[in-house]
């Protein structure tokens, strides 16, 4: 454990890391890449050209320093990052080598600021908390439902719109259970790809009589465009194999609250369809509030279809001519417990609005497309 010494060292690096965390990380990365580009096999490369990850890394350091001395507020942030690290595989071995570069980090971007003081602080309280990830992480390896990727067979390839395609793939080995909510993450080697990628994908229903079911939306285009994306949509075809990890992540119904409401953005209805699924299973009052662009790009009609069939409240509005969704579509329902997931946009977008209408944050679940803590409060 950290000395109370070293602790009052963190606690006065907070201005600093609050003025220069997302240098601090991206310098990091750009090292640990250079050094380690074996790991250009496991992290997604978008995410870091968009500063996502950086800044998600940068906001855990942060709220790690502000919550040294009550590290049980920064558990639910373990929790969820730790999910992401057993899907992707990260073993602790890896660990020193975060460590060694983030030290490293810190000490290039502040200079002579980062005094021998702060460096060794910081590698004890780094150390300390590697230690709860690899912790967690441990239970949850043996608790996932299958070891490592496994191979799956597409049993189905549907394009919902023209950019989003629905695939069902299936494996009699494993024991396909898991939580409404959670994700599975794909591994591919696209030809025109140097490295592996991987890829979460949101578990889109309950119903896995004929396999597990995820969507992909096309991303990008051109030098944006999405590596695994496309490689999914133009290479990927029903009878070919995919490999994947076990389903991961800690977005789930809680069960204390009867009363749902569902907010969801374009591919972001994914893990949101299978919750309202199993919410109405369970005998909850569902109400699903839904973005889409237009009847062209509005996907998942046979899932919705059913959810109302089975007696969830749907409203779907289409941006293009209703506008997006905003405060007068969340009137009346002040009471429910909300979950919300989208683009990163989107997110930012329906958590300010209900922030602005006074709902408290304790009340709003969400799951954004990417790093979460890039979009947290610490
Ligand atoms: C993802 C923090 C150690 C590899 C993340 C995320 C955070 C984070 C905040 C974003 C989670 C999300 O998507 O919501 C940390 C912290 C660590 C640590 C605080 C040390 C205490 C490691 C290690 C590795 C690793 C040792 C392996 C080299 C990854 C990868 C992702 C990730 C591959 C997915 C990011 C992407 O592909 O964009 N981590 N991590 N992390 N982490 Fe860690």
């Amino acid at each position: 454990m950290i000395t109370e010494a070293k602790k009052d060292v963190i606690k006065a690096t907070i201005p600093v890391l609050e003025a220069h965390g997302t240098e601090i990380t991206t310098t990091f990365y750009q090292n640990m890449f250079k050094a380690h580009p074996e790991l250009l096999n496991i992290f997604n490369q978008t995410n870091q050209k968009v500063g996502n990850q950086p800044k998600a890394l940068a906001m855990t350091v942060l709220a790690a320093a502000k919550h040294i001395d009550n590290l049980e507020a920064i558990v639910p942030h373990v929790v969820g990052i730790a999910h992401k690290h057993r899907a992707l595989e990260i073993k602790p071995e890896h660990y020193p080598i975060v460590g060694k570069h983030l030290l490293e980090g810190i000490q290039e971007v502040l200079g002579d600021q980062a005094t021998p003081e702060i460096i060794d602080a910081w590698g004890d309280y780094y150390n300390q908390i590697a230690q709860v990830f690899i912790d967690v992480e441990q239970d949850m390896y043996q608790s996932a439902a299958w070891d490592g990727f496994r191979p799956f067979t597409v049993k189905k390839k549907e394009f919902m719109t023209p950019d989003i395609v629905r695939f069902t793939v299936d494996s009699d080995e494993v024991d396909k259970s898991f939580t409404a909510g959670q994700y599975i993450t794909v591994k591919v080697k696209p030809a025109d790809y140097p490295y592996e990628a991987l890829r979460h994908y949101s578990i889109c229903s309950n119903k896995t009589v004929d396999g597990i079911t995820f969507a992909v939306k096309r991303e990008g285009t051109d030098d944006t465009k999405g590596v695994v994306s496309n490689y999914m949509h133009d290479e990927i075809e029903v009878g070919d194999a995919l490999f994947l990890s076990a389903p991961a992540g800690d977005f789930k119904v809680e069960d204390d609250h009867s009363e749902l409401l569902f907010i969801a953005g374009g591919v972001g209805a994914t893990p949101v369809m299978a919750m309202a699924e199993e919410a109405i299973a369970k005998g909850n009052d569902v109400k699903f509030l839904y973005s889409a662009i237009n009847e062209t790009h509005l996907p998942f009609k046979d899932q919705f279809e059913n959810l109302e069939a089975e007696g969830a409240d749907i409203r779907i509005k289409l941006s293009e001519t209703e506008g997006f969704l905003n405060r007068e579509d969340f009137a009346g329902n002040e009471n429910r417990e909300i979950y919300i997931c989208g683009s990163m946009v989107f997110m930012n977008a329906m958590i300010n609005e209900l922030g602005e209408m006074g709902i408290d944050d304790s009340r709003i679940h969400f799951e954004p497309f990417g790093p979460k803590m890039s979009l947290q409060k610490v």
